[in-house]
């Protein structure tokens, strides 16, 4: 099991987009294994009403989990959680809708990373990918970052990206050693290189590294950020080959590909999710 933590420190600059992109992607790259895609912006995720333009509510997921007093912590995260697809290989735990409704989650992520690290131990080997939104957004899911795999910050590569993520990086990287976690990953995810900084310039710039760039895609990008139809060359899109080798250098070479079979009761697919007229 991986988690995988996607967060930004100013600006618009793609997580959501990168996160859903990636769990597009993850069961070719993974070689079958699920992937969960958790909306954890306390600013109010834009999954239900961009990606999924409104086919679901936001009510259940994060807050439904929250409520839920059924004890197996585990058991209750599967209850709240649909599918994107018709095989249930990716899913999605909802976040909240308006900020306000953080404050009830404070409680929630710790136990969410405690049910994370036992995913593995499950009859479906999930790995995860944490949409944070901004850091430093009262009542954020710090706890979900300390204890990811890998914490990525999206940026941009202008100069008001490379400003912010590099305060960004700082923190994060007080925030790792403090936790002694022993990250797998830590740095940036440059989406739109050489607009106008490079690579090379941007992993001096933050002083971190830069450990994948995503293509500059507005096309594509618009299928995850508003749901809008995928063409017939949406799977062979900048945007989807930069994220497969993305996919591909996150996942550890031990991680093991097979998925035995599930004995949850079956998650509700969202219709018009990840089918919706794409080729792939
Ligand atoms: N790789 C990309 N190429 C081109 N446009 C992109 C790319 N990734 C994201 N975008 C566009 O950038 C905008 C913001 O994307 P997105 O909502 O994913 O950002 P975000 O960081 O999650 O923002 P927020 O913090 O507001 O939730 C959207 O219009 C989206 O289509
Ligand atoms: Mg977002």
């Amino acid at each position: 099991m991986t988690v995988i933590a996607l967060a930004s420190s100013k600006g618009s600059p793609g997580v959501t987009t990168t996160a859903l992109a990636l769990a597009w992607v993850w069961p070719e790259v993974a070689t079958s294994r699920r992937v969960l895609v958790v909306d954890a912006d306390v600013a109010g995720g834009d999954i239900t009403t961009g990606y999924l333009r409104g086919a679901v509510t936001s009510t259940d997921g994060l807050l439904g989990l929250s409520s839920d007093r059924s004890g197996d912590a585990t058991a209750a995260l599967w209850g709240h959680l649909i599918a994107l697809d018709d095989d249930a290989t990716r899913l999605l735990l909802t976040g909240v809708s308006d900020p306000a409704q953080a404050r009830s989650l404070v409680g929630t992520w710790p136990n969410l990373a405690s049910v994370f690290a036992k995913l593995d131990e499950e009859d479906a080997p999930v790995d995860v990918i944490v949409d944070l939104g901004r850091i430093g957004s009262a009542h954020e899911a710090a706890v979900l970052r300390q204890r990811a795999d890998h914490v990525l910050l999206v940026m941009r590569s202008s100069l008001t990206s490379t400003a912010s993520a590099r305060s960004a990086v700082r923190r994060l990287a007080e925030e790792r050693s403090a936790a002694q976690n022993e990250l797998l990953g830590f740095g940036c995810l440059l989406v739109g290189e050489c607009q106008p900084y490079n690579r090379a310039e941007i992993t001096a710039a933050v002083e971190a590294p830069v450990v994948a760039t995503i293509a500059w895609d507005p096309a594509a990008a618009e299928v995850f950020s508003t749901g809008s139809p995928a063409g017939w060359r949406f799977s062979r899109s900048p945007l989807l080959r930069s994220v497969r080798a993305t996919a591909a250098a996150l996942l550890p070479a031990t991680t093991p590909t097979q998925v035995p079979s599930a004995q949850r009761e079956p998650i509700p697919a969202v219709s018009g999710a990840h089918g919706r007229g794409v080729a792939t």
